[in-house]
Parts: structure tokens; sequence; C-alpha cells
């Protein structure tokens, strides 16, 4: 059984889809603690509807950036994963996170990196006019949203699109590749091949939402 604790921030709709897909398909995989900096964070109810018990860091209350980190991993480690995931986990990790957890960390990212790394990727992707945007599920490496790209999927991007509407379409395909990516990790059908990320036996790594008229 694979042990994995989920980083959360905020309304934890990944949370759902991951927890939604493990309840359909039975993966021998334990998601043993979802941990959070924020103690109001709305995924907090979604891993209490799932009965997956949750670690409140409120980074707030620490005194500095370094005194969380060092908690955060202890707590992290505590757990003993064999993977951890960050769903819309709003913190930057420190170095000795990311090197503990080398290869065991996963992403997922509202853009088709490596266009758009960081905040706002909806409100850029519509200033820029491009006509596909999506997200990406990658592993985490010391870089913010860089590293092996593990599943993309791309969305429309429609001419009367707000932030609101792009963000709704892109986390319908972000509830699609992110708990496929982890079926893949659960199963050790991951093999990074001098940086890329192969699943084998191969399977499609891009997707695709229905394109609507
Ligand atoms: C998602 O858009 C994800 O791509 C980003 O943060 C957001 C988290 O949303 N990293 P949710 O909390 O999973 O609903």
């Amino acid at each position: 059984m694979k042990k994995i604790v989920i980083l959360i921030s905020g309304r934890g709709s990944n949370l759902r889809a991951i927890l939604q897909a493990q309840r359909l398909k039975a993966w021998q995989a334990d998601i043993v603690q979802v941990i959070t900096n924020r103690p109001q964070a709305v995924g907090i109810e979604v891993a209490n509807e799932f009965g997956i018990p949750v670690t409140i860091l409120d980074h707030q209350s620490f005194i500095s950036r370094q005194e969380f980190d060092a908690e955060l991993l202890k707590k992290t480690q505590a757990f003993n994963p064999d993977l951890v995931i960050l769903a819309g986990f709003m913190r930057i990790l420190s170095a000795d996170f990311v090197n503990f957890f080398n290869g065991r960390l996963m992403n997922v990212h509202p853009s088709l990196l490596p266009s758009f790394p960081g905040l706002k990727t909806h409100s850029a992707a519509i200033a820029m006019g491009v006509k596909w945007h999506g997200a990406t599920v990658h592993f985490v490496t010391h870089a913010m949203d860089v590293g092996p790209i593990i599943a993309q999927g791309v969305v429309p991007v429609l001419p009367e699109d707000t932030e609101e509407t792009l963000s709704q379409r892109v986390l319908e395909i972000e509830h699609i590749i992110y708990p496929q990516a982890l079926e893949w990790f659960i199963r050790d059908q991951l093999h990074l091949d001098q940086g890329n990320v192969r699943v084998v036996p191969a399977q499609q790594q891009f997707f695709q939402l229905p394109i609507t008229p």
C-alpha cells in the first residue's frame, strides 16, 4: 500500500477529485493525511467528508518562514509518505522539503507549462490571446512550476471567456489529469527517461475536453 499525504491551502476541488477517484477505483494506496497551512481552508471539509485526518499548520502562527518550513517537513516526514501531492498548496516549499521528497512530490499547475508559470495564469492566457490553455501535472523540482511533466490537458479559450469561466474549464481538466497521474504513480508506471516522464506500458499523457462551439 502506498502512503500519500496531500497538501492544500484552499477550496480542495482537486483533493475531492482525487478522493473520489480513489473511492471509485480502489487504488492500492492509503491517503493518510491532509495538511493545510490555512485553518479556514474549505478543503478541510472535503477531507472530513471522506474521513481523512487533517493537520493544520497555520503559517501565520510561526515567527519565521524557516520555522514553518522546518515544521512542515517534520510533520510530513512523520507520515512516511511514498508520495506528497500539492493540491492548491499556496506556499513555496523549502529546498530541504523538495530535496527530501525528490521524485515523490507532485503538483498541478493551471497552465500548459512552460507557458504561464506563477499566479494569475488564466488572465494572462486571455490577455495573450492564446486559443488553447490547460493544466499540467508535474514532479516538483527547485525552480517554481518547472519539473518533469507527467500529464497535460488542454481546453479551448473562447472569445467571451473571463478569468472565472476559463478557470472553471481548466479545473475540469485538472480533475481528470491529476487523479490519472496519481494512479500511474501508484501502479509504478511512471519512469523518468532523461528528464522526461514516460508511462510504462505506454499511455496517452495528453488530454482534452470536448470543444463546445
Ligand atoms: C488549482 O487551479 C491548481 O491548479 C492550483 O491551485 C488551484 C487549486 O484549486 N495549483 P483547488 O483547491 O484544488 O480547488
